[in-house]
């Protein structure tokens, strides 16, 4: 069958077994277990919830792999630099890639002793600083400036040297991009962001080709409590069949608007990885099936980025990003990446087109001439 259709059925059950096709959200702190806990299959809620089991049963067929989930993106990355980094160990992560994890890899990481290594997405440029390394953290497209680089080439390097090789795949989601098929030993995501796309809850998931990986995740999360919520996960998988059709909507509309975007002599830079002049465009094109639901692009200055921001009426002013409700912001306001006052990271959702273009030729009118706001 098809990919699609393997998607809107993931983790539902089966159509010869009656019921739901999907069964309720299980809330459950605890389980009536009468004298041996090893002879119940659920327990205590912190270990094992059903709701959870149908969800990574969805999330393994998306990737490929074992999956497990987790309460937000940042509670998967942690796990993943937890079981796998201890003092005295080096880190290859992307300089350029979601903020929060330079930040967590700066304090945390190198408080307990774990050299950080940050080099740039693009070009391949962190295969050039793989001596010694432990850990080698990718990132492509990367967040917010959609730069590409080669997992498969990457991966191939780096394992021939013992290194593990973790892919951070919010931006393009398990839908546009499978890590671990192009050999990553780990996968991470954000599932707040298009995956469940409704910007309505927060979750993470860390997927692995190795059952023993898994164990050791789903070890982590009962330890350190980095549990999702039931209705959470319930929210999340009832959302899941529509992946496709979301973001496939979303990926036409995100390249008709990188085309006008490239059009206008008033941008001074549009990233997007699927522009043909997009320095990623080729490995891009190999390793995804669409370019991706964001557009990232710079007005040069702060004063155009707000005159923009200030002028749409259909486009919300607000952070995250894959969401069936388009989004944009400046995202120089939150600090932490190398980027100008004036660039936009526009998250595409799923309005008719034209809709989303109108507002956007509106908002790049007003940046022509910007007022104070
Ligand atoms: C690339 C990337 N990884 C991880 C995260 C963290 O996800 P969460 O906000 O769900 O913790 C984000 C959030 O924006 C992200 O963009």
């Amino acid at each position: 069958m098809h990919r699609d259709t393997l998607i809107v059925h993931a983790g539902y059950r089966k159509r010869s077994t009656p019921g739901p096709f999907l069964a309720g959200p299980q809330f459950s702190s605890t389980y009536t277990t009468p004298g041996d806990p090893s002879r119940h299959a659920f327990t205590y809620g912190r270990f094992h919830n059903p709701t959870w089991d149908a969800w990574e049963e969805a999330l393994g067929t998306l990737e490929g792999g074992h999956a497990v989930a987790f309460a937000s993106g940042m509670a998967a990355v942690a796990a993943v630099l937890g079981i796998n980094l201890k003092p005295g160990d080096v880190l290859v992560l992307p300089a350029d890639g979601y903020y929060a994890i330079r930040r967590l890899a700066s304090s945390w990481l190198t408080s307990i002793g774990i050299e950080v290594r940050l080099v740039p997405t693009r070009g391949n440029a962190q295969g050039s600083a793989l001596d010694g390394a432990r850990l080698l953290w990718l990132e492509t497209p990367s967040n917010p400036l959609l730069d590409v680089c080669d997992i498969r080439g990457l991966a191939d390097e780096a394992r021939a040297r013992g290194i593990t090789v973790v892919v951070d795949n919010t931006t393009a989601t398990a839908y546009l991009q499978q890590p671990l098929a192009l050999g990553a030993t780990f996968v991470v995501a954000s599932d707040t962001k298009a995956l469940t796309g409704h910007a309505d809850l927060l979750l993470g998931h860390v997927a692995t080709t190795d059952p023993a990986h898994a164990e050791t995740l789903r070890a982590w999360r009962t330890h350190h409590g980095a549990i999702p919520g039931p209705m959470e996960v319930w929210l999340a998988h009832r959302s899941l069949p529509t992946l496709p059709l979301r973001v496939s909507r979303q990926c036409s509309s995100a390249e008709r608007l990188a085309a006008l975007l490239a059009s206008r002599p008033d941008v001074a830079a549009v990233h997007y990885p699927g522009l043909p002049g997009h320095p990623g465009h080729d490995v891009a094109q190999r390793q995804m099936q669409r370019f991706g639901t964001i557009v990232s692009f710079d007005l040069g200055t702060r004063a155009r980025a707000d005159a923009f921001l200030g002028a749409l009426t259909l486009v919300r002013e607000a952070t995250s990003f894959g969401g069936v409700h388009s989004l944009a912001e400046r995202r120089a306001r939150w600090g932490g990446d190398a980027i100008s006052e004036g660039f936009i990271r526009f998250s595409v959702g799923c309005e008719t087109p034209e809709d989303i273009l109108a507002d956007v030729a509106a908002g790049l009118e007003a940046a022509a001439t910007p007022e104070p706001r």
